[in-house]
């Protein structure tokens, strides 16, 4: 089954150190020596290899970026019409102060807007934005942000701060270490670790950072507190939301509870796969950006702007987060079912639109590899996380529950007959970052 994609890689892990750009695209996450790993052609809800192979992809969806779906049609004439019309100048785009009057006719709270183009990178400048207006250094956050030393220090003499947040394992290495000691992560839904936090470092506290949302519902009152416990403390609240706005409504999901921050940050399913990220806040907030100098020249063209307001145009007209929510609510249930018909014991969680199961095996990493394996044989990109899509078609979806139980149904045989890793044609994927050798 391996084919020309795992040749190009393996000549990638040479040319390229780690083998690609992120760390979630490496084949080693997914099936290692089995995953397509490249592809040809993307379109709706397919992708095709470089061997011509189809699949539909049922996995991560341009890693939660096309939200519409591949190749999206609207978006592209966007785009194609920013193109032939010049992509860059020495001027300035028009479209981004349109897309900044969207944006904050869409989040109220908010009054102006900076961009970047990708999420890590708009993470960083909410935090510089933070730090320059409260003339404060140290940050308390919860959940991932990217890849940046004001993130990665919290693992800078700890290695393992991060560990819960997504990814286990990230290296601290070349983030100075003196930055140790300014980033400390909480709990989703625990406050009183955020409230530990801030009676230690207190008026030091620039930054509150955290998703609204994501694995978890906030339990009651949960980011209200949090809301409060900035105003009191005098630090700026930011909600990251590179990865949960637009799934559950037609912005930021902090709109739904109600809970307003000092700035949310916005990139990935803003643009349906074209690099643009956008960071919102209150006035007084934002004007702090005029303190410090934040500024590069690929943050000005307009491809990302133009796609991002044909997205969010598309997006509200089509009604796209009911969509999401009821393809993630199916794929769930489909995975429910599955296992409860086949004996296989798993968790599912997540929001719907984000959803994900966990295997509960004696090698669970092994069999969730199996799970992927026999899915690619049966043409679904699949793992144990599901990204929806509005292009995710009722028959994809169909198909793919009856590719469930099918798969469901060896792995079950493979756990009881301890058969997992035999069955496997490659190693077991990688939990969070390694270095390759
Ligand atoms: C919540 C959150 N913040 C930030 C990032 C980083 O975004 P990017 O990969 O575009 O730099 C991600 C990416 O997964 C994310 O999920």
């Amino acid at each position: 089954m391996p084919g020309l994609g795992q040749e190009l890689y393996r000549k990638a892990r040479k040319r390229i150190p780690g083998g690609t750009q992120l760390l979630s695209k490496r084949p080693e996450m997914l099936l290692p020596e089995q995953w397509p790993t490249y592809y040809s052609r993307a379109s709706g809800s397919q992708i095709w290899d470089l061997d011509g192979n189809r699949y539909v992809d049922m996995s991560y969806s341009g890693i939660g970026s096309c939200i519409l779906g591949y190749a999206d049609p609207d978006v592209d004439a966007a785009v194609h019409a920013a193109i032939d019309t010049g992509s860059m100048s020495t001027l300035n785009c028009a479209e981004e102060v349109d897309l900044a009057d969207l944006l904050c006719e869409i989040h109220p709270w908010a009054e102006m807007v900076r961009y970047a183009r990708g999420g890590g990178d708009a993470m960083a400048v909410a935090v510089r934005i933070a730090r320059a207006h409260t003339r404060r250094d140290k940050v308390a956050f919860c959940g991932y942000h990217g890849w940046h030393d004001w993130y990665l220090a919290a693992n800078v003499g700890s290695n393992n701060a991060l560990g819960d947040h997504l990814l286990p394992g990230l290296a601290p290495n070349g983030v100075p270490r003196q930055l140790a000691g300014t980033a400390f992560p909480f709990h989703y839904n625990r406050i009183d670790e955020l409230k530990a936090i801030v009676q230690v470092h207190g008026k030091e506290l620039a930054a509150i950072v955290m998703e609204p949302i994501r694995n978890q519902l906030p339990q009651d009152g949960f980011l209200q507190e949090v809301r409060e416990i900035a105003n009191r403390n005098g630090s700026v609240l930011i909600f990251d939301e590179v990865t949960s706005a637009w799934r559950l409504n037609s912005g930021g999901a902090h709109l739904i509870y109600g809970v307003s921050p000092d700035i949310a940050v916005f990139a990935k399913a803003i643009s349906n796969g074209y690099p643009m990220a956008a960071i919102i806040g209150t006035g007084t907030v934002m004007q702090a950006a005029q303190q410090s100098f934040i500024s590069s020249t690929y943050w000005t063209e307009r491809i990302g702007p133009a796609a991002a307001l044909a997205t969010i145009k598309k997006h509200r007209v089509r009604n796209v987060s009911a969509r999401l929510l009821s393809t993630g609510k199916k794929i769930q249930a489909a995975w429910q079912s599955a296992a409860e018909q086949t004996g296989l014991a798993l968790t599912v969680s997540g929001i719907p639109p984000l959803a994900h199961f966990s295997l509960h095996a004696e090698d669970a990493q092994a069999a969730r590899t199996l799970f992927t394996q026999l899915m690619l044989e049966r043409g679904f990109l699949a793992s144990n996380a599901f990204y929806a899509t509005y292009a995710q078609s009722d028959e994809d979806i169909e198909q793919y529950s009856a590719a469930v139980m099918e798969a469901f149904r060896e792995l079950a045989q493979a756990t009881e007959t301890d058969t997992v890793k035999k069955l496997l044609k490659g190693p077991v994927a990688h939990v969070g970052f390694f270095r390759l050798t």
